[in-house]
């Protein structure tokens, strides 16, 4: 640790008056170590840290746990943020001991992380919780390809803002998870994938990514393997793009999802605009099988937020057919109309030129 980071966290510690929960301190930390990085070099790292509101809302989406003494998994954990919020919601339990892993790979980050894991054990330790716990600073995917076995069924909950960022064909991580991948993969699909074999039978994994996984193509693989192994108990949607993540600037749509290994019928869809509504979030209950066909290989997730999307949610599921077998053929991205010469000036009634802005709705 060199003079400037350890004199970054000592100013944490005094200018902090009454005590506060390890969530905050965390919080408080990722703070302080954002303002010695660049842009670039947290951009890189798919490095962005969960605000406070959403790290307790998911603490507090977990369910009782199974026994007093628990393991944690928190891969590209930060400053450990969720973890901190995750054991403020299990300590009402009368937990005895906890046993935390975490992954980080960003080695100017791990000073931090230290000190706000060792602040959360002081706190546990006047709640005469025992607390261990192991920083990683191995890269998580490749790790739990040689480690996986060691690891197998290891963890009661498995917690993660994990990065996002699209990994070139060449990268060593695509090579492991070929059987997944079609197209350019994001690295959070590998994060999730990879954590449903760490889970125990009857552990819960809380995750916050893009919603990106729930359709599409390129995530069929993927969905087909996640869903074939976690069944979702709980959804939430941040109905804003820009609401959530809004301290660092990133326009992203996330949900944040709680499953688990053992069968679930119901599945609660909650949502909010942002973090200001997420105390009270709508939430509305749905049987698995109205949102997710899990017969299907695409298992596509539906989220529906209103009932309009749930009626062309219902509409949707009532066509039989696909596309080619009305002769229609479909492709999305950009297509530049003065190219398609002979078929934009030739069009008939069967091969019409539909501008996006037809388009009335989007689910
Ligand atoms: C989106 S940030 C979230 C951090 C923290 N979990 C939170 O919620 O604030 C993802 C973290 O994963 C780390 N990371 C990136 N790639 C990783 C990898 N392959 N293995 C482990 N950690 C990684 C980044 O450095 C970053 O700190």
């Amino acid at each position: 640790m060199d003079f400037h980071t350890f004199e970054t966290m000592t100013t944490i510690e005094k200018y902090i008056k009454k005590p506060i929960l390890p969530s905050k301190f965390a919080d408080l930390v990722g703070l302080q170590y954002t303002a010695t990085v660049t842009k670039e070099h947290k951009k890189g790292k798919g490095q962005f840290f969960t605000p406070s509101e959403i790290s307790s809302f998911m603490g507090n989406i977990a369910s009782k746990p199974k026994s007093k003494n628990i393991s944690i998994l928190d891969p590209g954990c930060g400053t450990a943020i969720l973890t901190c919020s995750l054991i403020e919601k299990l300590i009402e339990f009368d937990l005895e001991s906890i046993e935390l892993t975490a992954y980080e790979t960003d080695y100017k980050l791990f000073a931090y992380t230290e000190q706000s894991l060792q602040n959360l054990k002081i706190w546990l330790a006047e709640k005469r919780v025992e607390f261990r716990y192991t920083i990683i600073a191995n890269d998580f995917i490749e790790d739990m390809a040689i480690a996986l076995e060691k690891h197998k069924e290891s963890f009661d909950y498995i917690i993660s803002n994990p990065p996002y960022f699209k990994l070139s064909k060449d990268d060593k991580r695509v090579n492991l998870f070929q059987h997944l991948v079609k197209g350019q993969p994001n690295i959070y699909s590998f994060f999730m994938a990879v954590s449903v074999n760490l889970l125990k039978a009857n552990g819960e994994l809380i995750f916050i990514v893009p919603r990106s996984f729930a359709s599409g193509q390129y995530f069929n693989s993927f969905r087909d393997y996640f869903f074939s192994h976690i069944n979702l108990s709980f959804v939430h949607l941040f109905k804003s793009r820009n609401k959530t993540f809004d301290r660092d600037k990133v326009l992203q749509e996330t949900l944040i999802l709680k499953g688990c290994r053992i069968p679930s019928d119901k599945v609660i869809i909650s949502t909010s605009e942002g973090l200001k509504d997420l105390k009270k979030p709508i939430e509305k209950e749905y049987d698995v099988s109205e949102i997710i066909d899990l017969k299907s290989k695409a298992k596509i997730l539906h989220l529906p937020t209103t009932e309009f999307e749930e009626h062309v949610m219902l509409l949707f599921k009532s066509w039989n057919n696909n596309l080619i077998d009305f002769g229609i053929q479909i492709s999305t991205g950009p297509v530049v109309s003065f190219d398609q010469g002979n078929f934009y000036l030739t069009h008939t009634k069967t091969q019409q030129f539909f501008w996006h802005r037809y388009i009335g709705c989007t689910m």
